[in-house]
């Protein structure tokens, strides 16, 4: 397993999953125990938060975030192949939480997901997912950073130093991450690579595979509406009636 993978609940001890898992929440109509589709379950950490409200099925394509979920969680829920291949559908509402849709480069992969997500829901179910805002991040481009930060949880009990030095490709919109991080007396380093979807692009995609009603979010301070200045954003969709 990746160090990264393995220390990845350290990294990002300080995340506000539960307020990620209160938006679904608010948009999903009530049946008493929804049925929920995550895509990008990464560790869990939303998974195991949507688990006390709702039934989840949870999709993870990297084998090794899918093997540190299975040490969390029950695995009976997670799917470790592509969703296309993912052998259920009615469900009530779905989300790709920490800027997954990013992780995608090519617009017919997008609108794969997208189709394929759309597929699984039920008419008016709600998607919902965060992403940069490929406007704001290359007018403002992400910064080199160093952040350190105490963590005490499952993994234990410690410091992390993460460095942070960002590349931008602003003619492809592509910002690959450079992460070194210190911990536990050891140093490692994780690449990740993004691409910056426009906001038309994401409409275009959503109401292609099948969505309507598409919203943009502050991704700070949602439910305030998008601006020029959001650097990143929470999207909301319905699947057409
Ligand atoms: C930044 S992590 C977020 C993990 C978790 N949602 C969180 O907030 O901690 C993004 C995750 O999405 C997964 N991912 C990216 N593309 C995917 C796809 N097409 N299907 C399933 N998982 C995908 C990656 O493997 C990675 O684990």
């Amino acid at each position: 397993m990746r160090p990264f993978v393995r220390y990845y609940d350290a990294i990002y001890s300080d995340k506000d999953y539960r307020s990620d898992c209160s938006i679904l929440r608010g948009l999903v109509p009530a049946p008493s125990r929804p049925k929920l589709l995550e895509i990008g379950s990464g560790t869990g950490n939303q998974t195991a938060l949507l688990r006390e409200w709702a039934d989840v099925t949870a999709v993870e394509t990297d084998k090794d975030f899918a093997a540190m979920l299975r040490e969390k969680l029950p695995a009976q829920f997670l799917f470790e192949r592509d969703i296309g291949a993912l052998d259920q559908t009615g469900f009530d509402g779905a989300a790709a939480y920490f800027h997954v849709i990013n992780y995608i480069h090519e617009a017919s992969a997008l609108t794969h997901l997208f189709a394929q997500t759309a597929q699984r829901l039920k008419p008016g179910a709600p998607f919902l997912f965060d992403m940069w805002h490929a406007e704001c991040v290359l007018y403002e481009p992400p910064r080199a950073t160093t952040r350190s930060k105490d963590y005490d949880n499952h993994v234990g009990k410690g410091r992390v130093i993460q460095s942070i030095t960002p590349t931008l490709d602003a003619a492809q919109r592509n910002v690959t991450l450079h992460y070194a991080i210190e911990i536990d007396g050891q140093g490692f380093v994780e690449t990740i690579a993004l691409h910056l979807w426009q906001r038309d692009e994401i409409v275009s995609a959503l109401q292609h595979a099948g969505f309507t009603d598409v919203a943009f979010f502050d991704g700070r301070a949602y439910p305030q509406a998008a601006t020029k200045q959001s650097w990143a954003l929470w999207v909301t969709a319905r699947k057409k009636e």
